[in-house]
């Protein structure tokens, strides 16, 4: 028998892309939206802050289990920034394309362009849960000022993998959950529910 999770996100990618990988442990994954959830506050500095916040948020609207994920971009010679303000980088609206115009013209003047992207994922028995099962994944590689590629969302043509000499955004999906940050978390938090 299959146990209903709820994802604390209303993205249609991550639905699938979680849902395909935790329905073989008996997980059925529902978006939150199904439920009337609104989307929480997410006003924490740290990832595994802001995830947790989502995780209890939506178990506690649900009565149910809740999974949650935080991610973003970090680079080494900004102390980290964009890290949790990655969406919003250049302000509202959110903009993709102003997001990486910012981060390019502040790592212009710094040698060190490495940068990473992480991601922590939070699951949550129920609201109270006193022990999350967390899972974090880091990808790391550099920013670029030129752009390539068509796939993939957000800094992806901009986030260059030296040793495939490739950006994010040239690797099809299959390849880029193989590798990223994401796919990492799932997979460390898949093995940690098994
Ligand atoms: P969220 O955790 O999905 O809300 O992602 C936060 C932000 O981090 C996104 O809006 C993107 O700007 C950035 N980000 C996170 N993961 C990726 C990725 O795999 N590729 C490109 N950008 C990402």
């Amino acid at each position: 028998m299959s146990r209903k999770l709820i994802l604390a996100s209303d993205n249609a990618g991550k639905l699938k892309e979680f849902s395909t990988m935790l329905a073989p442990i008996g997980f059925d994954l529902h978006a939150q939206r199904e439920f009337n959830v609104p989307e929480a506050e997410e006003p924490h500095p740290s990832f595994v802050e802001n995830a947790l916040a989502k995780a209890r948020h939506a178990a506690r609207l649900t009565g149910l289990p809740a999974l949650a994920d935080d991610s973003g971009v970090c680079a080494n010679a900004l102390g980290g920034a964009p890290g949790v303000y990655s969406a919003r980088y250049a302000g509202e609206p959110k903009s993709d394309s102003r997001n990486n115009q910012k981060l390019i013209a502040d790592l212009a003047m710094q040698a060190d362009k490495s940068a990473y992207y992480f991601c922590v994922l939070v699951f949550v028995r129920h609201a109270g849960d006193p022990q999350p099962v967390i899972a974090e994944g880091r990808w790391d590689g550099e920013i670029i000022a030129d752009a390539h590629g068509q796939g993939g969302f957000g800094y992806d043509p901009h986030f260059w993998l030296p040793e495939l000499g490739k950006t994010a955004a040239e690797l099809s999906s299959d390849e880029k959950n193989r590798l990223s940050h994401r796919g990492q978390a799932l997979r460390i938090l898949i093995e940690k529910l098994r």
